[in-house]
């Protein structure tokens, strides 16, 4: 079986780290206009890098949780049997590779990396960042940003992502509001091409009409119980 699994910031709620659009939320009390666009970086870069080394110090210091877990069992079992789990995520925290997952792409970038807008440089970057910081490549300062996506840029690995969608043959979104395109638009993709679907997630998302399927409930107890549902289906462990 090849399975598609997208993950949003809901997987990595119940370690610690907050959604966007939950009450409380990310976006609920920040402006991203003002911290997640290029301009912002460009005119403001000391209260971008303020935000963001805040977001780098709360992802270490948090671990990540059952439903991580469970996901690195899924891609192990159905690797055993021949198969294949495809992990995409919204996410920008490191909690699927920290969970033991082998391959992971993030269409949104990654905030334990820093690329330098100078010469393209990326690297590792568990550390704060500011404008003082210099390129260890090239050496120029101001110009180190973190590496991830931030709105109206392009995400990244659509085609390695549209492949993957072409090939799955079941598609779960766990731990995302469908309110981001072009993430949100993967399940009226793979529906038109009579691929079943299940979402896993606390509520109902603005897509929710879209699966054929759902589990509602913290992603810490659905997405084990999901997973090995699946797993006894498919004649694995
Ligand atoms: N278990 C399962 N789902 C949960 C949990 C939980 N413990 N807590 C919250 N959720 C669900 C919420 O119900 C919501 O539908 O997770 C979803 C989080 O939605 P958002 O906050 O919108 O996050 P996400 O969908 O990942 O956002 C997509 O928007 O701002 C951009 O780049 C950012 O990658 C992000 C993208």
């Amino acid at each position: 079986m090849n399975l598609f699994v997208l993950t949003g910031a809901g997987i990595s709620a119940e370690s610690g780290l907050g959604t966007f659009r939950d009450p409380g939320g990310l976006w609920r009390r920040f402006d991203p206009m003002r911290l997640a666009t290029p301009e912002a970086f460009a005119a403001e870069p000391d209260e971008v890098h303020a935000f963001y080394n805040l977001r780098r110090r709360g992802v270490r210091e948090a671990a990540p949780n059952a439903a991580h877990a469970a996901l690195v069992r899924l891609e192990a079992g159905l690797a055993a049997r021949g198969g294949h789990l495809f992990l995409c995520t919204q996410n920008v925290d490191d909690l699927h590779e920290r969970a033991g997952a082998r391959a992971v792409t993030h269409m949104h970038g990654e905030l334990m990396r820093v690329r330098c807008t100078a010469c393209g440089e990326g690297r590792p970057w568990p550390e704060d960042l500011s404008v003082e910081t210099a390129c260890p490549s090239c050496g120029r300062r101001g110009g180190m940003r973190p590496d991830v996506v931030w709105f109206g840029e392009v995400p990244l690995h659509l085609d390695a992502i549209a492949d993957a969608l072409d090939e799955a043959d079941l598609f779960v979104a766990i731990g995302t509001s469908g309110a981001v395109y072009p993430a949100a638009g993967f399940v009226a993709r793979v529906r038109g091409a009579g691929i079943p679907t299940h979402e896993i997630n606390l509520a109902p998302s603005d897509t929710a009409g879209l699966f054929d399927a759902a589990t509602y409930g913290p992603a810490t107890r659905a997405v084990p119980a999901f997973v090995d549902g699946l797993l006894r289906e498919t004649g694995g462990s």
